[in-house]
C-alpha cells in the first residue's frame, strides 16, 4: 500500500500536499474548500493584528510560467483566523492546521504570538518572515540580526510549535548564516520558499500589476530550481528535528517528488492551486503515488532527503 502520510513535529498528516499561504486561504469559504479536498491540511492567509485591505488592484497576475503578485497582506485580521481555527479544532480534534501570521512591527509580532500563546490553539504557527510586498517593510529574514533578535525574544514566552516562512536565499554563505541562527531555537519547521521578491513582468510595454510600479513576488514554474536548492541547502544544514516544508514551482507529482528528495516533509502548492483550484490536490497526489509505485517506494520517508550527487 502506498501512503503519502507525513509528519511535522509531533503532528501527523494523511497527505504531504497542501496549499501555500496566500492561495485559497483568505476566508472560511476558501479554507473549507482546501479542508474538504485531498490536501493534508491548510495554512491560513498570513494574518496581521488588524484587518488589511492590502495593495491596490490589479495585484496578482497568472503568467505562462507562473505568477507575479504584490498583494500587500490583505487579510481578515488575527481574530478572524484564530476563531475559525479554534472552531475547527473542536470539530476535528485529530487534524492539525497551520496559522500563518506576522506583525507589521516587531511589537505587533509579539502581540500576535502572545495572543496565540494564551489561547487554546493547539496547531502549528508559521511566522512569515518573508513578505516582499508591503511598501516600506523589508523582508525580515534578509536581516539576520533582526531575525535572531526576534527569535530570541519570541522564545522567552512562546512554547507552542512554531515554524518560519522564509524567502529564497541565493548564496551558500547566507544558507550557512541563516541555518546557524535557526539551529539555536526550538523551531519545529521552516518553509522554503516564499515568492522570489520584486520581479517584473511586462506585457505590451506595460507592467501587469499596479502596486510598486509592477514589482512583485514571482511564483510558479520560474522558481522551482531556487525552491529545490533552498530546501536541500537547509536540509543539509539544519537540525534533524526541524522539518522542512517545500514550496515553489509545484505543477505535477514529479515536482512534489523532487521537493521530498531534497528533504521536504510537506509540500505546498500556490500558483498551480490558484490556476486549477482545489481539485489539483487529488491530481498531484495521484501523480506522486504513480511515481512512488514505479520506483518501488511505499512511503515518502523511503526517499526523503536522498538526493543523489555525481561522483
Ligand atoms: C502578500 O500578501 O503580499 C503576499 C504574502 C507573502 O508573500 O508573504
Amino acid at each position: 500500500m502506498i501512503t503519502t502520510k507525513t509528519r511535522i513535529g509531533n503532528f501527523e498528516f494523511n497527505n504531504c500536499i497542501m496549499n501555500a499561504a496566500g492561495v485559497y486561504c483568505y476566508d472560511k469559504e476558501e479554507l473549507e474548500k482546501v479542508l474538504n479536498s485531498e490536501a493534508g491540511t491548510f495554512v491560513t492567509k498570513t494574518a496581521t493584528l488588524n484587518v488589511r485591505e492590502g495593495n491596490p488592484t490589479p495585484r496578482y497576475k497568472d503568467t505562462e510560467l507562473g505568477s507575479i503578485n504584490s498583494m500587500g497582506l490583505p487579510n481578515l485580521g488575527f481574530d478572524y483566523y484564530l476563531d475559525y481555527l479554534l472552531e475547527l479544532q473542536d470539530k476535528y480534534p485529530n487534524r492539525t492546521f497551520i496559522f500563518s501570521l506576522v506583525g507589521l512591527s516587531k511589537e505587533e509580532t509579539h502581540t500576535l504570538l502572545k495572543k496565540v500563546q494564551n489561547s487554546d490553539f493547539k496547531g502549528l504557527v508559521e511566522l512569515n518572515l518573508s513578505c516582499p510586498n508591503v511598501p516600506g517593510k523589508p523582508q525580515i529574514a534578509y536581516d539576520f540580526d533582526t531575525t535572531e533578535t526576534i527569535l530570541k525574544e519570541v522564545f522567552e514566552y512562546f512554547n507552542k510549535p512554531l515554524g518560519l516562512k522564509l524567502p529564497p536565499y541565493f548564496d551558500l554563505v547566507h544558507f550557512d548564516q541563516a541555518a546557524e541562527i535557526f539551529n539555536k531555537f526550538p523551531i519545529v519547521f521552516i518553509n522554503c520558499i516564499n515568492s522570489i521578491g520584486n520581479g517584473l513582468v511586462i506585457e505590451d510595454e506595460k507592467v501587469v500589476i499596479k502596486p510598486k510600479n509592477g514589482f512583485g513576488g514571482i511564483g510558479g514554474e520560474y522558481v522551482k530550481p531556487t525552491a529545490l536548492a533552498n530546501v536541500h541547502a537547509f536540509y543539509k544544514r539544519i537540525r534533524k528535528d526541524i522539518n522542512i516544508i517545500g514550496t515553489g514551482g509545484v505543477l505535477t507529482g514529479r515536482d512534489v517528488f523532487e521537493h521530498i528528495l531534497c528533504g521536504a516533509s510537506m509540500v505546498q502548492i500556490g500558483t498551480t492551486l490558484h490556476k486549477e483550484g482545489p481539485e489539483v490536490f487529488s491530481r498531484i497526489t495521484n501523480e506522486l503515488k504513480e511515481i512512488m509505485k514505479e520506483k518501488g517506494y511505499s512511503s515518502i520517508e523511503e526517499f526523503r532527503g536522498k538526493l543523489k550527487y555525481m561522483d
